[in-house]
């Protein structure tokens, strides 16, 4: 199967910092990629590149067989792959049914709804569309409440339905589950998990909590020093010795029958 997305020989510097290095992979349509590694490792720097928010020292990617390495960020959504950020980005003083009007018009580029959106003027083309989604997020209980108000989870799958308005094909969540707490991060993730599916999106996610990684991912890609050091099922990444004794701290298990050395 021919790959949704492709990275060759990617590299980013920052003056002496190697930001990312020797990055190549494929990514086939609807895979969940999950993207481990410590602070500082690159996630991110990978993540913008791809979003034409930093443009590449070094390598392509190309999107559906086009070559879009360096496109201007607009060109890439317009293109079809979105993003969302570590702090939600939503409008706060609008109503989260209105934010979701805003955002598929901005998606849609149509300035008449854009304005309109902003004023709570709702254009039926776009208000259908809206409906439909806040139910696939499970967020219409919220519908009339102003984002500034939410509940920081709802915030979450506001901030994501609304990088989902342009019907991408490719979605990327930077670190989705940071500042919700370990019982509603679950939630949360079987609800974008499944609304993605429900939509056939492809999606790669940062993430830190290897439960979550473990349980949502197909795929992990372990980020070290700016280049992929594992890249298989969770299982396997999570599994090698390197990515435990750099990554995730887990205790490295000794081979059967071998003694303890504290023994
Ligand atoms: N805009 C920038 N200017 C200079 N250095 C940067 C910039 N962005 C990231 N870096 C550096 O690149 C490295 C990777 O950062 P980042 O991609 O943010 O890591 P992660 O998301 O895995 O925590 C770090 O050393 C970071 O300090
Ligand atoms: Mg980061």
């Amino acid at each position: 199967m021919s790959a949704i997305l492709s990275v060759s020989g990617l590299e980013k510097t920052f003056g002496s910092v190697v930001a990312a290095r020797d990055i190549s992979l494929d990514i086939p349509a609807q895979q969940t990629v999950g993207v481990i590694g410590a602070n500082g490792a690159g996630k991110t720097t990978f993540v913008n590149m791809i979003t034409g928010h930093l443009t590449p020292t070094k390598g392509s990617i190309h999107f559906e067989g086009k070559d879009i390495t360096g496109l201007p960020s607009r060109d890439i959504t317009q293109m079809g792959i979105s993003r969302s950020f570590q702090v939600a980005q939503v409008f706060p003083s609008l109503s989260v049914f209105d934010n979701m009007c805003a955002a598929t018009a901005i998606a849609r580029g149509d300035g008449r709804f854009i304005s309109a959106a902003l004023r709570s003027v709702h254009a039926p083309e776009i208000a259908a569309d809206v409906n439909v989604a806040i139910e696939l997020f499970q967020i219409a209980a919220y519908r009339d409440t102003l984002a500034s108000t939410l509940p920081q989870g709802i915030r979450k799958l506001l901030d994501i339905a609304m990088a989902v308005a342009g019907a991408p094909r490719v979605l990327l969540l930077d670190e989705p589950t940071s500042g919700i707490s370990i019982e509603e991060k679950f939630q949360l993730m079987d609800v974008v998990m499944s609304a993605l599916k429900a939509r056939n999106i492809t999606v790669l996610f940062v993430e830190h909590d290897m439960e979550i990684v473990e349980r949502f991912a197909d795929r992990v890609l372990a980020f070290y020093d700016g280049t992929v050091i594992a890249d298989g099922t969770p299982g396997e990444t999570l599994g090698q010795a390197r990515v435990q004794e750099l990554i995730t701290g887990a205790k490295l298990k000794l081979p059967h029958g071998e003694a303890s050395p504290h023994a």
